[in-house]
């Protein structure tokens, strides 16, 4: 769909200019999200999360695995946990008409800034588009803040329902192991209560952070990698496919930085992760996996 290279150095304008008004109407969405989540989304971090560092090996490589999966443009995108647009606006750029639903006040009001993108506030459990409405539906964000099972397959459902028949969605999720890992490269072990988070992660996939620990994230669901194609299929997708995002060289933090920094390296860290995407001994360790998959019909 794109020059890829071209892609990898125009898209950081993408990142951080826009202004949010935090605050705002936050009573609103308090029944879609739990306080310390929404707390966690209003001190505006997804504004420049994937600007750097592993954020921003998340970033690319997400944006080259969809531009593989989307249909052409032009098509509708129904990006849910859009946030503050961080894809919506390269995809609008690309000439595809995108929608964003998102909880958070203040991401829908940033996304509806960006040319091309309309946004509004709402649940991934409870959509109000049409059925059929959406050439392809994302779900990068919601299905891991929904802890209950029966949550993340009514997302999915209401993805697929949403997809025109055979339509693309795709589901992002976080790895079960990511907190081991990221806790073993930042020293958060050393730390009173982090190896008790990990435990109940790796117990029961949920990650519990009700404190305010910023860069421990916040509450969440992590997937074993068989979980997330499994939740995919039984919502009544089809050809269900899960790869691993980063890989596990987003343990390389920060000085992935200096590597994307360079076009040509960027291309080739690119290619490799590409090439070991779909490999099974990979998934776990990567920190982010997508699962695609086809609407009935
Ligand atoms: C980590 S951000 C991901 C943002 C962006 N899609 C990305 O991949 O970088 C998770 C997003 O999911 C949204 N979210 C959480 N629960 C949701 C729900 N039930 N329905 C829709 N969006 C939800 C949050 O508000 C937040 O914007």
């Amino acid at each position: 769909m794109h020059n890829r290279r071209a892609y990898v150095i125009t898209t950081r304008r993408a990142h951080g200019a826009i202004r949010l008004p935090f605050g705002w109407g936050m009573g609103q969405v308090r029944g879609m999200l739990r306080p310390e989540i929404l707390d966690y989304y209003a001190r505006g971090g997804e504004t420049d999360r994937l600007a750097e560092g592993s954020g921003r090996l998340e970033f690319l490589r997400t944006w080259d695995i969809l531009t593989r999966a989307l249909p052409s443009p032009p098509a509708r995108i129904l990006d849910v946990g859009g946030a503050t647009g961080v894809y919506a606006a390269p995809l609008a750029e690309a000439g595809y008409d995108v929608r964003v639903v998102d909880p958070v006040p203040g991401h829908v009001a940033a996304a509806n800034e960006i040319p091309g993108v309309t946004a509004v506030q709402g649940d991934a459990r409870d959509l109000a588009e049409a059925d059929s409405s959406a050439d392809a539906v994302l779900l990068l964000g919601p299905l891991y803040h929904l802890p209950d099972r029966s949550d993340r397959l009514t997302a999915w459902r209401e993805a697929a329902r949403v997809a025109r028949p055979g339509g693309v969605v795709a589901g992002a999720v976080i790895s079960r192991f990511a907190s081991l890992f990221d806790g073993v490269a930042k020293g958060y072990f050393a730390e009173p209560g982090f190896t008790g988070i990990v435990e109940g992660a790796l117990a029961d996939g949920v990650h519990r952070n009700d404190g305010n620990r910023l860069e421990w994230f916040t509450s969440a669901y992590f997937h074993r990698p068989e979980e997330v194609s499994a939740e995919a299929t039984e919502a009544g997708l089809s050809g269900v496919r899960t790869l691993a995002v980063e890989g596990p060289v987003w343990i390389a933090g920060e000085r992935l930085t200096d590597m994307l920094a360079s076009p040509d390296l960027t291309v080739v860290m690119l290619d490799m992760l590409r090439r070991v995407e779909h490999e099974p001994s990979i998934l776990g360790a990567s920190s982010h996996l997508i699962a695609i998959g086809n609407a009935p019909g």
